[in-house]
């Protein structure tokens, strides 16, 4: 810590004797020092991230910073100027205030102690001061109760991390168009109380509503299956062990107590989603249907759930069994708390690691299912995978159709694996249309990715951890995903593996030194490709 302080300590010890009543009267008198070159040379050596210790120092400029330093550390109140200088307090200074933001070749040095910034209550006009973002490292910074306006430059608050305060209250800024996606998400809304940058709340609403209502709509299209005749055959089912999957109506009345409402969780066009216990004790998620099918559909329906009940695995929700009988036509699902990842992803605001976590879990159950059963196509929306205890993703969501060619369903399911990595790790909402669609969405993030991928985070990770590099990575495989050619040349099974290696290097605090060994990775990848 104290060769952070150098810098300033230097000037003190320098200044100290001769520092005059005011800045000004400073700036215009004083001199470097004979030997102000060397001390600066010493302060860069020990600390080279002082923002002076450029190629070309401008001493001249560094001498006038270290006297508004001085100045301005002895005015914000700091308890010993020459130790510490941690605050800008110019609260209510409206006199001293515009004079020292227009010293720009402070700000452009902004000594790295300083974490909190006031410049509240000073009735400062015109634009806001961007110089005073050169402070990247700052915590917070108020400027509330101003007379500020026109825009303010959200896109600047990408690089500070550490940011947590952005007081902007009780001014005039203009409406700000990422304001719900980037200010209001980020910050509290007590940030922005009267400053004209209104975040739009309503938008946000819209959302989720558009979310609520989308989800039970993915319930009632869950696997694709048609109706026929019910059979009440309850002897032979119980007996017969290729029919030990089957669940006759009276079975499924038995464990929803009548299908009483208590039981019903959910209920929407066509589809009932009722919570039940076996007579072992399971407690089972039971999907009932009552739209008619054909014969020939019935047929195929019992042909799909006789695969479903094969399927086994962590990343799979585990499926009972069937009922065929006249009267209807259900699945029944082992019973999880589900939450969806996209209730998760809009309600708790996931670390990284996490979603990193639950994306490797996605892909383990993609592998299983491309090994060991070709033939059973799913649902990879946010909406249809649910998560269980332990961040344990499950696909819930089985369909039957298109899978003729495996190497074409293959590169269509991990171009929708792209897609929602994409999803999981950039934010949607800063694109400002939800409207866009999909592909908009796709191509918003390919155009982006390299001039400015960080500002396609979402900030709400960014917040949580200093994890950038990871993301990093992961958005480009997730552009390798859903980019037709590199998308051949992935596997599966490699995805997983580097999902996880980010994923891991995500947990230790600073996950820096992965970044070369991921790269070195992906050129090994043609060695494991199909
Ligand atoms: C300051 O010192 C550096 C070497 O430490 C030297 O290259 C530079 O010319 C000096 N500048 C002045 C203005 O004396
Ligand atoms: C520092 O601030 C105190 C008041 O807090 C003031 O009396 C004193 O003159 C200031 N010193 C300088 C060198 O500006
Ligand atoms: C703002 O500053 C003035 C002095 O300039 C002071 O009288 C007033 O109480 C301050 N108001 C707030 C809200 O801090
Ligand atoms: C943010 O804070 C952390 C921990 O205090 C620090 O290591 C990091 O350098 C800061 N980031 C910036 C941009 O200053
Ligand atoms: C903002 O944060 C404060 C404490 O930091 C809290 O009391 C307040 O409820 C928060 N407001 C909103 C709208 O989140
Ligand atoms: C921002 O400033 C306003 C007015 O001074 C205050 O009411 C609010 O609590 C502040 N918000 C935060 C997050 O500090």
């Amino acid at each position: 810590m104290a060769s952070l302080l150098l810098p300033i300590a230097a000037a003190f010890l320098l200044l100290r004797v001769i520092l005059s009543a005011t800045v000004i009267d400073d700036l215009r008198n004083l001199r470097p020092p004979p030997d102000f070159n060397s001390t600066i040379a010493r302060n860069c050596h020990h600390n080279p991230s002082l923002r002076y210790c450029g190629n070309s120092r401008p001493l001249d400029e560094i001498f006038k910073f270290t006297i508004v330093a001085s100045h301005l550390c002895n005015e914000s109140r700091n308890p010993n100027c020459v130790e510490s200088f941690d605050k800008i307090d110019l609260r209510g200074r409206p006199k001293i205030a515009p004079l020292y933001l227009s010293f720009d070749f402070f700000w452009k040095f902004c000594p790295l102690t300083i974490r909190s910034i006031d410049f509240s209550n000073n009735s400062l006009r015109g634009e806001f001061p961007t110089s005073v973002l050169a402070c990247a490292q700052a915590e917070a910074i108020d400027f509330s109760h101003n007379e500020l306006s026109g825009d303010f430059p959200v896109e600047r608050l990408a690089s500070m991390v550490n940011l947590t305060v952005l007081n902007l209250s009780y001014n005039h800024f203009s409406e700000c168009k990422l304001s719900e996606s980037l200010v209001f998400r980020r910050f509290n809304s007590s940030n922005f109380v009267h400053s004209g940058l209104i975040p739009n709340k309503q938008s946000f609403a819209v959302k989720a509503v558009f979310l609520m209502i989308g989800l039970p709509v993915m319930v009632i299209l869950t696997v694709g299956f048609i109706a026929m005749m019910c059979f009440r055959r309850r002897n032979l089912s119980l007996e017969t062990p290729q029919l030990r999957h089957h669940f006759t109506t009276s079975m499924l009345k038995a464990a929803t107590s009548g299908f009483s409402s208590e039981n019903l969780e959910e209920k929407s066009d066509g589809v009932d989603i009722y919570r039940g216990i076996l007579r072992d004790g399971t407690h089972v998620r039971i999907e009932i249907y009552w739209s008619n099918i054909s014969t020939e559909g019935m047929r195929k329906f019992i042909e799909e759930c006789e695969v479903l009940v094969q399927l086994r695995h962590k990343n799979l929700v585990r499926v009972f069994g069937w009922c065929d009988d006249q009267e209807l036509r259900a699945i029944v699902t082992k019973w999880t708390d589900r939450e969806s990842l996209e209730m998760w992803l809009i309600e708790r605001a996931p670390p990284l690691k996490h979603r990193l976590k639950v994306l490797a879990g996605v892909m383990e159950g993609m592998c299983y299912l491309h090994k060991s059963w070709p033939q059973v196509g799913y649902d990879l929306g946010t909406s249809s995978i649910i998560l269980s205890e332990n961040l344990e993703p499950l696909i819930s969501r089985f369909e039957f159709d298109g899978r003729n060619s495996s190497a074409k369903s293959k590169f269509v399911y991990k171009h929708k694996f792209g897609v929602l990595l994409l999803e999981m790790i950039t934010d949607r909402g800063k694109m400002g249309d939800v409207e866009a669609g999909k592909a908009g969405f796709i191509e918003h993030i390919r155009t982006s990715f390299t001039a400015n991928w960080q500002n396609l985070l979402d900030e709400r990770i960014m917040i949580a951890s200093t994890t950038m590099e990871q993301a990093r990575q992961a958005i480009e495989i997730g552009l390798a995903c859903i980019d037709h050619s590199a998308n051949e040349q992935l596997n599966m099974d490699w995805i997983r593996h580097i999902l996880l290696r980010i994923y891991r290097a995500s947990c230790h605090v600073n996950g820096s030194p992965t970044h070369g060994r991921f790269d070195g990775d992906r050129d090994k990848r043609h060695k494991h490709g199909p």
